[in-house]
């Protein structure tokens, strides 16, 4: 299976992160250049410089927790996965060991449960038992290092694709759609999945409601635009109107920025507005203040926090987070700031 491994960062742009030549040569154009600029923002994310990072575990023992529960049923079930990236990651590649975020998350993990394997709480385990299967040498061994490969959204959600279920995948960077799109064949899933080089706020609208009445729609932006934080709440703003008992799940970054503050709170908002549940799961591992070294270098702490808000939630998800969370604190917390959150509003 090929796996791809690129990218720039969110938080923190890598020196090595090629921009695509329209963007070069847009940003080097007068008119239009703060539209440029913002396109060449957007572009300079890729995603596998994050793979399998903290933020990573959170937003897939959740995804996971919510297909394992919406897949039950026969009734179709439309996954719309609006940023899905490019669907599976190396983890030995240089994208993933430049940043070493892997570390601080998946393989953090994968280390703790070598050393005290036993009964894991169910959300664990089925990531775990994922993450397995894609690498053979850690089912076998349990060791970290045989982790070379890591699953993004639309992978994980094409496990759960039997039947009449059907994944919507929407990816604009050109080169991660290509490889999504390589990815996506190699499974052989047919017409139940399909992938479009499209944004994905603008792509949901026409899609809701699906044809069954069941839909569990992911929201992943890179929130590398400022304007991000604004996009996702129109866009589930319409969404929920459009399709008031659809299931949304939005990851999103807590960092010092006021949009970024603001953003859970108007989510919350939205849904109590609406009169639909939600659920809103935070992890945090370590603290978001700059410090100083001996030596005088400034460090950056990088992601320190991230957030699930789920729109619709199954009855089962609070149960099953709440076994998992505290556990993440445990394994991947850095310093006395980890904690998490659970939160819930009917
Ligand atoms: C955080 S990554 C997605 C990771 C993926 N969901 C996963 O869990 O494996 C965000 C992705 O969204 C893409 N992207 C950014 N803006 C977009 C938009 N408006 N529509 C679709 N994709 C977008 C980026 O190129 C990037 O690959």
């Amino acid at each position: 299976m090929g796996v791809t491994g690129h990218g720039a960062s969110v938080f923190r742009r890598m020196p090595n992160a090629e921009e695509p030549k329209i963007i070069q040569i847009l940003a080097g154009q007068s008119a239009g250049l703060a539209a440029a600029v913002s396109i060449a923002a957007m572009f300079s994310y890729r995603h596998a410089f994050h793979a399998g990072n903290h933020a990573d575990v959170l937003k897939h023992i959740t995804l996971m927790a919510l297909l394992d529960y919406l897949t039950r049923k026969d009734t179709a079930l439309t996954v719309i996965d609006t940023h899905a990236g490019a669907g599976l990651y190396r983890l030995d590649g240089d994208h993933s060991q430049t940043s070493g975020e892997a570390g601080e998350g998946i393989l953090r993990l994968a280390q703790v449960l070598r050393q005290s394997p036993g009964e894991l709480a169910l959300p664990i385990q089925r990531y775990r038992d994922l993450l397995a299967s894609l690498n053979p040498a850690f089912a076998q061994s349990g060791d970290p290092h045989g982790l070379r490969v890591y699953p993004g959204s639309p992978y994980i959600a094409a496990q759960f694709m039997q039947g009449r279920h059907k994944l919507k995948l929407f990816e604009l960077h050109p080169t991660d759609f290509r490889a999504l799109s390589g990815h996506v064949e190699q499974l052989e899933l047919g017409r139940s999945v399909s992938c479009a080089l499209q944004d994905g706020f603008e792509a949901l609208r026409p899609l809701l409601p699906p044809p069954s009445r069941r839909a569990l729609v992911f929201c992943d932006p890179s929130y590398e635009m400022k304007t991000d934080y604004a996009r996702v709440h129109t866009c589930l703003g319409e969404a929920v109107k459009r399709f008031p008992t659809g299931c949304y799940a939005l990851w999103y970054p807590i960092i010092p920025r006021p949009e970024a503050h603001e953003l859970p709170k108007k989510l919350r908002t939205l849904a109590n507005r609406a009169g639909r549940p939600w659920l809103d799961a935070t992890l945090t591992v370590k603290g978001s203040k700059l410090h100083t070294t001996a030596e005088g270098e400034v460090i950056r702490p990088g992601l320190p926090a991230s957030g699930m808000f789920v729109i619709n939630p199954p009855y089962t998800l609070h149960d099953e987070l709440k076994t998992a969370l505290p556990l993440l604190v445990d394994w991947l917390g850095q310093d006395r700031n980890a904690s998490f959150g659970l939160a819930r509003g009917d």
